[in-house]
């Protein structure tokens, strides 16, 4: 008799570049992430969200209840999400400034993060960016992000071999592979966070 296998739920995850920079390396991360998870992995809806039109948070810009419209458009985004992929370089050590904004938009009431599940990639100079995990790591405590804790990924980009191309894509295969393990413990620790597996 043939084994019956249940086909695993969708999950939609959210991907969210913290380098606003046309050929950012971080960028090429997500393209990769995306590539992985549409041809290696089942299950996974992956989507690019654009933090650049978010305007400078000021509490200000909110009238009558309601958000900027890209502002709106962004957190329906984070809703309709099951998890988060975050891909960011560090700025000074930290978070940088565009992905903070686009969190705190997030976590203006209703907050938007609340209960779901997260993974940090990052590419960036010495620690390959590793330095702002865990700042990341401490701003999901107050908006009740889930992170996965391990694998880790952080990827110094000016370390030969080269690991991209001169369009920013990742072409290192062992970085590839090590994506890959990212994403399936995340999928794997969103559902088990819904209560799916
Ligand atoms: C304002 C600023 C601060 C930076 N600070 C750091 C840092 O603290 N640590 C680090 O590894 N790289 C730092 N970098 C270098 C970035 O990690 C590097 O430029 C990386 O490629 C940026 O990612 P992207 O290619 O996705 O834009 C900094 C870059 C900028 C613009």
């Amino acid at each position: 008799m043939e084994a019956v296998v249940a086909a695993k739920p969708v999950i939609n995850v959210a991907a969210l570049c913290g380098s606003l920079r046309k050929g950012s390396y971080n960028r090429g991360l997500i393209r990769t992430a995306t590539e992985i998870s549409k041809e290696s992995i089942n299950g996974i809806q992956m989507e690019y969200i654009d933090i650049s039109p978010l305007p400078m948070l000021d509490t200000d810009l909110e009238v009558d209840g309601k958000y900027p419209p890209a502002v709106e458009a962004f957190r329906q985004k984070i809703l309709e999400s099951d998890s988060i992929l975050f891909a960011s370089p560090e700025y000074n050590y930290s978070v940088t400034a565009p992905l903070k904004n686009a969190i705190d938009w997030g976590s203006r009431s209703p907050n938007v993060w609340g209960d779901k599940a997260a993974a940090i990639i990052s590419a960036g100079g010495g620690f390959g960016g590793a330095r702002s995990h865990y700042h990341l790591r401490q701003i999901g405590i107050y908006i009740d992000l889930h992170f996965i804790n391990k694998p880790e990924f952080h990827l110094n980009v000016f370390q030969p071999p080269a690991k991209f191309d001169s369009d920013g894509n990742l072409v290192d295969p062992t970085s590839k592979e090590r994506i890959k393990e990212v994403l399936v413990a995340l999928q794997a620790f969103t559902l088990r966070l819904q209560g799916k597996n």
